[in-house]
């Protein structure tokens, strides 16, 4: 959508950073020491659990200034609400969200409700950081290792549990997963010092990936076999649940991505699957990624998976192996 914005014909030089490289969030200048990181999402609801909702909302929204190394700070409610529904849901969906603000020590300090059909929820967020030490997507060099911070598989299980489809474990466990903060993974990678950044949200782990290395000049390779994957996400692709978006976004990057011999249609799918607050995806330098490990472990992210190699090849392809 970003792509039908017409240029502006004003640029303001303490724009930092704006929307031209795909990048998570906005950076403005304000003083040599400071910089506002700004971003926006909201969508519909993902999950029958109101206030679940809520928190994975608010999770969401503010991974875009985590992903950038910011600190979120601020945050504006965006609420779309059917008058047909109970007021009592609408305060189940800001109170998850409030929730998950806290946890995060961000204040949400106002916002905005209109009557819509299809509910949907959000957040404009505004966070901080010390101009140059943001973390773009454009910074990936070749030899550089790709690390996750989540497993993927949020967008085949909430489709499943759409349907009434999925496992009550399996369906918990994507919760969790979604409304996990990205908060820990933002700061040990700012605290190591790492080439590049992004987080994994609706164009899928791939999708993110060919959009960093795009940006950046450079190829890669993922490993399937070393890949998280939510319990439960292969039993339900093999039984032929994945949303339209994760099969759009395969059929998106048919031209960049190769496949090993032996990478199946349904692990394909599986590394385009649409995801909702997914993980950071973060291009770190081989001599720093035990460091990385480390940190990203010890402030309790989900995981520090190794996933793959960033490549000198014909910019933004991806090879995919076993
Ligand atoms: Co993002
Ligand atoms: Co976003």
């Amino acid at each position: 959508m970003l792509s039908q914005l017409p240029p502006a014909t004003y640029r303001d030089p303490n724009v930092l950073l704006g929307f031209e490289s795909g990048d998570d969030a906005a950076i403005y200048r304000i003083s040599d020491e400071i910089a506002l990181v700004l971003t926006v999402d909201f969508f519909p609801p993902i999950v029958d659990d109101p206030f679940q909702y809520g928190q994975i909302a608010v999770a969401n929204a503010l991974s875009d200034v985590y992903a950038k190394g910011g600190r979120p700070v601020t945050a504006l409610n965006i609420a779309a609400f059917p008058r047909s529904l109970p007021p009592s849901v609408l305060a189940r969906v800001l109170e998850g969200g409030q929730s998950k603000a806290s946890e995060a020590e961000v204040s949400i300090v106002g916002g905005h409700t209109v009557d819509d059909p299809e509910p949907k929820y959000g957040l404009a967020v505004t966070g901080l950081i010390r101009p140059g030490e943001e973390v773009t997507n454009s910074g990936a060099r070749p030899g550089d290792v790709l690390v996750l911070t989540k497993a993927i598989g949020t967008g085949i299980i909430t489709t499943a549990g759409k349907a009434g489809i999925a496992d009550e474990a399996v369906l918990a466990g994507a919760v969790a997963s979604m409304s996990a903060l990205n908060r820990g993974a933002s700061e040990a990678m700012l605290e190591v010092g790492v080439n590049a950044a992004t987080d994994v949200t609706g164009f899928g782990l791939l999708g993110h990936l060919k959009t960093m290395l795009t940006a950046s000049g450079v190829s890669a390779s993922v490993s399937r076999g070393d890949v998280p994957v939510l319990r439960g996400a292969v039993e339900l692709l093999k039984r032929g649940v994945a949303p339209g978006g994760t099969h759009r976004n395969l059929e998106s990057l048919a031209e960049h991505v190769d496949w090993a011999e032996g990478v199946g249609e349904l692990d394909r799918l599986l590394l385009c699957d649409a995801q909702t607050s997914g993980g950071l995806l973060i291009s770190v330098p081989e001599e720093r990624l035990e460091k990385l490990r480390s940190a990203l472990i010890g402030r309790g992210c989900e995981f520090a998976a190794a996933i793959g190699i960033v490549g000198a090849g014909t910019p933004g392809s991806i090879f995919v192996e076993l």
